[in-house]
């Protein structure tokens, strides 16, 4: 990537050398900025869904090689039906669009969580996007759908005692533990950050973020924007990371 399409959508005052390689986001917000607007909370979706589209891009030309997003948790299946049958057709549309713009955004799509309970469209949707954006690098996009830490906990111990007992493997270390999650083989995020105003993980990458950052904001998710996001970047530069040490 060029210096000039980096620095286009830096504010200056960002270190673009010491940049966080990996970024996670809890994109909470949708359903109020939709109320308090006086509109069903499934506008906020669809307008959180645009958003999101806007910080990816974002967050690639300022040069950000991960980017790890929660869509939709394990719990978000308690939701009334008719919000979470939006979020799924949202979704949808969301690939159809992605897969159309792939020559032009030429960013890698994984998606982590369960997806094999989703409808049937939108697993193939999935298959297509993973399969066709395989090629490229420099930017990876991670959507969590139908994730839970816990879930990601329990599968990679899953995973391990299934080689245990066929006696592959005796001893289990963090960074063979770490390769068994959905994030395997990824660096752990950085910086996690929580739009919304609500000050809790809910579930999202309780293993992976041990020791990031946590940015919260009380900006609803449809409004977090460019600015929003080197924020917390800049927020996130003027950390002391200590990992225990002094
Ligand atoms: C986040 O926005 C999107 C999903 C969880 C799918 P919400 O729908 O949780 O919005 P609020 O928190 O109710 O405002
Ligand atoms: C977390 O938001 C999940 C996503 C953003 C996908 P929630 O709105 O589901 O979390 P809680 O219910 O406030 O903890
Ligand atoms: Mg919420």
């Amino acid at each position: 990537m060029s210096l000039w399409r980096k620095r286009k959508s830096a504010p200056r005052d960002l270190d673009l050398k010491s940049l966080p390689r990996h970024i996670a986001i809890i994109m909470d917000g949708n359903g109020r900025w939709a109320q308090q607007r006086g509109l069903p909370r499934t506008a906020g979706h669809s307008r959180g869904a645009e958003n999101f589209r806007t910080v990816a891009t974002h967050c690639k030309e300022i040069g950000i090689e991960y980017l790890t997003v929660y869509a939709f948790s394990t719990e978000n299946w308690s939701r009334p039906p008719k919000e979470v049958e939006t979020i799924m057709g949202l979704l949808e549309k969301y690939l159809y669009e992605a897969i159309e713009r792939m020559e032009r955004d030429k960013v890698k799509m994984k998606f982590f969580g369960d997806v094999s309970v989703l409808p049937k469209k939108l697993r193939e949707l999935i298959e297509r996007t993973e399969l066709i954006s395989e090629k490229y690098d420099g930017c990876q996009v991670n959507i969590c759908l139908n994730y839970g830490g816990r879930d990601d906990i329990i599968r990679g111990a899953q995973s391990y005692a299934e080689d245990f007992a066929a006696g592959n493997i005796n001893s289990l270390t963090d960074g063979e533990f770490s390769a068994r999650l959905y994030s395997g083989g990824l660096p752990d995020p950085e910086l996690i950050i929580r739009s919304g105003g609500e000050k809790r993980l809910s579930n999202f990458l309780l293993w992976q973020g041990a020791y990031s950052e946590l940015y919260f904001t009380d900006i609803l998710w449809p409004d977090f924007g460019k600015d929003e996001i080197n924020a917390a970047i800049l927020w996130y530069q003027g950390r002391n990371r200590r990992f225990g040490g002094v």
